[in-house]
């Protein structure tokens, strides 16, 4: 046979087949966009296209379904006509007169396999790409910008802002990521209908065990000895006067002598404690069952878990303790106002020689703006017509610092409260320490007894030692070299 009756031979069949408008517009979509996902990877390859969120979504999530869809219809189109003929009792396909031993017919089941490889490599491609994206801080934290706005911006600031949202969030393993994929995409159809809740509730109710996700990078045999902190904190008078605290955290470990301290007496190899808490946020935990070192379960139970009416009881559950039940905002850490300025000025981020500086600032950080962008412009410029109206002289003297303490004090606005979502101060308590929410004192309160009179101790010196409290010039900083 000639290669031109081949060629004739082939396209016949492939028109015969191809003839109709599904398959053709099935071969133009797959096509279409098999160019433009290609044509895109190779701009990323050579560096000279920057990805964003929403590209993201039409580059890794749109093109790769269109592609696909595209390759369904080309079949599907073929089916339909096939049928059609059939029950108009017409004449057979060509497929079905199909002689296997025809060359055009063995070139055109190359091609098929040809085509099928190269479709297979493309979505194979697209599908890790699209995965890969999907897991990037980036698309978790920027595409559904309101959505995550406040816990991606804590995050950038926080000490694992290098580590990926996915590694805490969904952890390693198979399972987890087609968990995590099916939830996503409940996500993005209450991100389209915005039926999501304001704010995104906390405690995220099916987090990984921290055993696997924290502790991929922080084992608790690791931690041993104290830790020393110090903490100055600023009165609201016209000086703006400092105290500090220092204290040394008893933060224990694994010890020759086994188990002592923070991180010890409450993780181990076997699971130490769980507990029953009464409401949504974990705040209220009215008894603890701990394991002792001799293996015997004891049951603290406070004071006042015997009143508890009917309806609280019914709604309690018990929960495992893990890492998360003290650091619920290792990454979204967000700030009282007293707490978030202490911070500013102990690092000197703004000057504590502006008269009334702190209490002026936690006023105007306690406004209920409307949303964060009136805030952003108003609280600078409140500040400086405080500083202008009360302290011309000051105001004219330093004007520089007071544009700052501004500037500041807005950032500390922006990263702490969400109106849009919500989120406002003490929406979220940190549960490390006990000053800002009732944290440790969930349970160190004293008043949570076991039957033979035990009680989990509350005084000041089972977490830390204190070598200074609330001091205008501590001593133990003095001898450190550290004043
Ligand atoms: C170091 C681990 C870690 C990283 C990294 C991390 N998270 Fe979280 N995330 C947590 C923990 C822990 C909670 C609170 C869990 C709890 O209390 O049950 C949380 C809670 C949340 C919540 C629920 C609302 C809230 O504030 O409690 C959202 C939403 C969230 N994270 C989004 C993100 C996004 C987006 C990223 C990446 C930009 C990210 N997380 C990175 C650990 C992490
Ligand atoms: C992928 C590794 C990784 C994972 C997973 C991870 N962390 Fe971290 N964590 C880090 C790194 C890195 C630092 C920063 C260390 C530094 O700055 O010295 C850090 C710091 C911390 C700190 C000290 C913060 C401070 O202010 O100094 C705490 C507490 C902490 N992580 C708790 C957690 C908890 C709880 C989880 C699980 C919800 C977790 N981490 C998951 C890597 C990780
Ligand atoms: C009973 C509460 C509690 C539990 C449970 C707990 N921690 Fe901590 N952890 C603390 C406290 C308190 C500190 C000191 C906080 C500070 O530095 O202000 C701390 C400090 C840390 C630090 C910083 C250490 C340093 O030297 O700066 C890391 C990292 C850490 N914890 C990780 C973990 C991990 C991982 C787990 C789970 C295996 C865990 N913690 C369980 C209370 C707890
Ligand atoms: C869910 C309840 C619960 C919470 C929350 C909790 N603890 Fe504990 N803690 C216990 C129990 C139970 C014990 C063991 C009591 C015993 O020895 O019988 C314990 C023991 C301790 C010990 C050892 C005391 C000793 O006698 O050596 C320290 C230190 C400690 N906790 C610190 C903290 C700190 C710091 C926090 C907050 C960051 C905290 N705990 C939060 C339940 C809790
Ligand atoms: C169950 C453990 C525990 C007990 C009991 C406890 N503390 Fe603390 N305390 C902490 C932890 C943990 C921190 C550190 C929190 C942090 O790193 O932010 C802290 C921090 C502090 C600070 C620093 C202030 C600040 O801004 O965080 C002071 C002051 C303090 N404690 C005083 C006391 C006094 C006084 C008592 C006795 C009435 C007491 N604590 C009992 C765990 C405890």
């Amino acid at each position: 046979m000639s290669f031109g009756i081949r060629v004739r031979d082939l396209t016949r069949v492939v028109f015969q087949l191809g003839n109709n408008w599904m398959t053709l517009a099935g071969a133009a979509l797959t096509t279409s966009s098999a160019f433009v996902l290609i044509w895109f990877w190779f701009m990323e390859f050579t560096g000279s296209y920057q990805v964003n969120p929403y590209m993201g979504i039409l580059l890794f999530v749109i093109l790769p379904g269109l592609f696909l869809a595209g390759l369904a219809l080309i079949p599907i189109g073929i089916w339909r006509v096939q049928r059609k003929a059939k029950l108009a009792g017409e004449a057979p396909m060509p497929l079905q007169a199909v002689d296997f031993k025809s060359p055009a017919v063995r070139h055109l089941l190359t091609i098929i396999g040809v085509l099928t490889f190269v479709n297979v490599s493309i979505l194979g491609t697209a599908g890790m790409k699209g995965a890969e994206y999907m897991d990037s801080n980036q698309f978790c934290g920027l595409t559904c910008h309101t959505v995550m706005s406040p816990e991606y911006t804590a995050f950038l600031d926080s000490p694992h802002s290098r580590v990926g949202c996915a590694q805490c969030h969904i952890g390693h393993g198979a399972p987890a990521l087609v968990r995590a994929k099916i939830s996503g995409i409940r996500q993005i159809f209450a991100v389209t209908f915005g039926t999501y809740s304001r704010p995104i509730p906390s405690p995220v109710e099916h987090l990984r065990p921290a055993r696997e996700t924290c502790e991929q990078c922080h084992w608790p045999q690791k931690f041993t000895d104290n830790k020393l902190i110090f903490r100055t904190k600023y009165a609201e008078d016209e000086a703006n006067t400092p105290s500090t605290s220092v204290l040394l955290l008893k933060i224990g470990g694994h010890t020759a002598n086994g188990t002592t301290g923070i991180h010890g007496r409450h993780l181990d190899a076997m699971e130490r404690i769980s507990y029953v808490t009464t409401d949504a946020r974990r705040q209220e935990i009215p008894k603890v069952i701990y394991r002792d070192d001799q293996g015997h379960p004891v049951e603290y139970v406070s004071d006042d878990f015997k009143n508890l009416p009917k309806e609280k009881l019914d709604k309690a559950t018990t929960r495992q303790m893990d890492c998360v039940d003290c650091h619920n905002r290792p990454t979204h850490t967000f700030m009282l106002p007293d707490r978030a300025l202490d911070k500013a000025l102990a690092g000197n981020r703004m000057s504590a020689e502006l008269p009334f500086l702190k209490k002026k600032a936690a006023e105007l950080l306690k406004v209920d703006y409307p949303d964060q962008k009136t805030a952003a412009a108003k609280i600078p410029v409140e500040l400086a017509e405080y500083y202008r109206t009360t302290y011309p002289e000051i105001f004219k003297q330093k004007r520089g610092q007071v544009d700052t303490a501004g500037e500041v004090v807005k950032s500390i606005y922006l990263h702490n409260v969400f109106p849009e979502m919500k989120l406002t101060w003490g929406t979220h308590p940190n549960n490390i320490g006990h000053e800002d929410s009732v944290g440790c004192f969930r349970c160190h309160d004293g008043s949570h007894t076991s039957a033979d009179g035990r009680t989990i101790k509350g005084d000041c010196d089972t977490c830390h030692i204190l070598l200074a409290q609330d001091e205008k010039d501590p001593k133990v900083l003095r001898d450190l070299g550290m004043k």
